[in-house]
């Protein structure tokens, strides 16, 4: 293979002196020879792999098949740990994290002699962390995600992660199941390795890995257990080799055309919100200035093609079987919604990737022709209760609450709220509007996925399923409901959600794009200049450092200071 520039590892490995035989004589110890260390491209695999972390554990295997497909091309792999964001076990909320994990990647790659990566991606956080990163040190790179898990089945019936899991609690709290047949259902739910199979954050950030051509086509929906996952993987470190060679790095392809195809690509597999935080803050990395408006303008109009849940009735492994997200980037570029020429990680344009793609399950994947939810794409907000906008899944919103009035029921914080929701002398009903405060970057702090409040249980009881509820939050991907999240200014910093106060009237008009606090300009100003902002949360530490820098939702909740690229350069030798 020839290199059309130097290996950035050879100014590591490729030197003949004191600081040549620092570099190499250590990585000797594991028995490399010395043709190891000159020439050949070095591929470092991004593991996120942690037992802390249950989507990511088959990670080791994964990391394994990579090795093999860079070594089969001549390349020398070097795998390496990163910080691994585990969706259900790190309190207060893995997006807390988010930021720290993309440091962390971003300075790996940076100050070890890489030329090229492969990240291993899975659980929601680490698709955008690793991205972010890898995006601001512009190696050539490619992502692979883990893969979703087998379908749950429980009972005779499929039952989807975090989806089942929000149903069955409300079940629960109902009376409608038992404990025990609760529990019986969690080990049925996540019964292989692999992340969340609805079509929650971490399926809709594999998505985007393939929409956006940073991953190999298919990558979105092989299950994790599946052996073509292994192949993709030994695939994908075949291919970085080559992509060394040809400089192909994530500035060429993480271009506005691919974006857009990104937001286009969400809209068509009714993904999660969580998606435009995260795609935001991608974009901005690489220097694309992508807005919320962005959404609105390029989803408007997209029809939902996948009955996925949360908001239909299958899996991630029924998507694979029926053809995979190549069936929708096809039928995307055939309605004109596709910018065909976005280049992709092998080379090829994404139109060549997906244009004699076939499906295989029209139930699964509808066709355009007779979608699934007609006009899906998210929809941004806005108004005087959301200036720098707010957004809303009507996929997963009920059709007769996407136009409603009602009168504000509020919560100051969200331990106010589960003290209080369960108390029958609440005073809601279901056409009030619950709104949730104090939940966002700075206010958690961590953007918590709390927006999907739950409903009062006498509410419950009578058989109310839904209501508009309001916040600074977000929800999780595998949620459902008529849900207004990521409202921007948030209430910690002051924005109008802060000023909202029981009884308030609120309008929300998802058609007309508006969120609308029914109260005068006037008694507003009283509030605001009454207003004090929350004691602060952290003395000290990465959470103080997070706070002080967090931007807001809008702008994709990225520390201001990490916004761009720097590249690799090279850094000082260390002795
Ligand atoms: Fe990891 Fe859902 S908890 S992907």
């Amino acid at each position: 293979m020839t290199n059309r520039k130097p290996l950035r590892s050879q100014a590591w490995f490729g030197r003949q002196d004191k600081m040549g035989f620092y570099y190499r004589s250590f990585l000797k110890n594991r028995g490399f020879p010395q043709d190891r260390f000159e020439g050949r491209p070095v591929i470092g695999i991004c593991n996120t792999w942690s037992e802390l972390n249950p989507c990511n554990s088959h990670f080791r295997t994964i990391a394994e098949h990579v090795r093999y497909g860079v070594l089969d091309a001549g390349g020398f792999p070097l795998e390496f740990p990163v910080s691994s964001l585990g969706e259900v076990t790190m309190r207060p909320t893995a997006m807390l994290f988010r930021n720290l994990a993309a440091m962390d990647v971003e300075e790996a790659i940076r100050a070890h002699p890489l030329d090229g990566v492969v990240l291993l991606m899975g659980c929601d956080k680490t698709t955008p962390a690793l991205l972010m990163g890898a995006a601001s040190a512009d190696l050539p790179t490619i992502g692979v995600s883990g893969g979703p898990q087998l379908s749950g089945v429980y009972q005779g019936r499929k039952i989807g992660s975090g989806t089942n899991i929000i149903s069955m609690s409300e079940q629960l709290r109902a009376g409608e199941v038992t404990l025990e047949e609760f529990h019986e259902a969690e080990a049925a739910m996540n019964r292989s390795h692999g992340h969340c199979m609805t079509m929650g954050t971490a399926s809709s950030m594999a998505s985007m890995v393939e929409a956006l051509g940073i991953g190999l086509p298919t990558n979105a929906a092989i299950p994790a257990v599946d052996a073509r996952r292994n192949e993709l993987a030994r695939l994908a470190g075949r291919r970085v080799v080559e992509m060394v060679g040809e400089d192909l790095v994530p500035f060429r392809i993480l271009t506005r055309p691919a974006f857009e195809n990104a937001i286009r690509t969400l809209a068509a597999i009714g993904g999660s919100t969580n998606a435009v935080v995260h795609l935001l803050a991608i974009a901005r990395r690489v220097g694309v200035e992508l807005t919320l408006d962005d959404f609105d303008r390029l989803g408007r109009g997209v029809h939902c093609l996948v009955d996925l849940m949360p908001s239909g009735r299958f899996l991630m492994e029924d998507f694979y079987y029926a053809g995979g997200l190549p069936v929708v980037l096809r039928d995307l570029g055939e309605q004109g919604l596709l910018n065909r020429d976005a280049l992709t990680v092998n080379g090829r344009t994404i139109w060549e990737n997906v244009k004699d793609a076939r499906c295989w399950n029209r139930e699964v994947i509808t066709a355009s022709g007779s979608p699934f939810k007609a006009d899906a794409g998210i929809a941004v907000l806005r108004g005087n209760l959301a200036p720098d906008g707010a957004v809303i899944k009507p996929s997963a919103a009920s059709p007769e609450l996407m136009r409603h009035t009602g009168r504000a029921v509020v919560f100051e914080t969200i331990e106010e709220l589960h003290h209080a929701v369960d108390d029958d002398s609440l005073d809601i009903d279901e056409s009030c509007v619950m709104v949730l405060k104090n939940c966002g970057p700075k206010g958690y702090p961590g953007m918590a996925e709390v927006g999907n409040m739950p409903l009062p249980q006498k509410l419950l009881r009578r058989g109310v399923r839904d209501m508009v509820r309001i916040s600074d939050a977000r929800m999780s991907g595998t949620a459902y409901g008529t849900v207004v999240l990521h409202v921007a200014p948030e209430a910690a910093a002051g924005g109008p959600l802060a000023l909202v106060r029981n009884g308030d009237l609120i309008t929300l008009d998802v058609a007309a794009g508006r969120l609308h606090l029914d109260v005068d300009e006037a008694e507003l100003a009283t509030r605001r200049a009454a207003w004090r902002p929350p004691e602060p949360l952290a003395a000290r530490g990465y959470t103080k450092l997070y706070i002080d820098h967090v931007l807001q939702a809008d702008q994709g909740a990225d520390l201001d200071f990490l916004v761009g690229r720097s590249g690799s350069p090279v850094p000082r030798d260390s002795h």
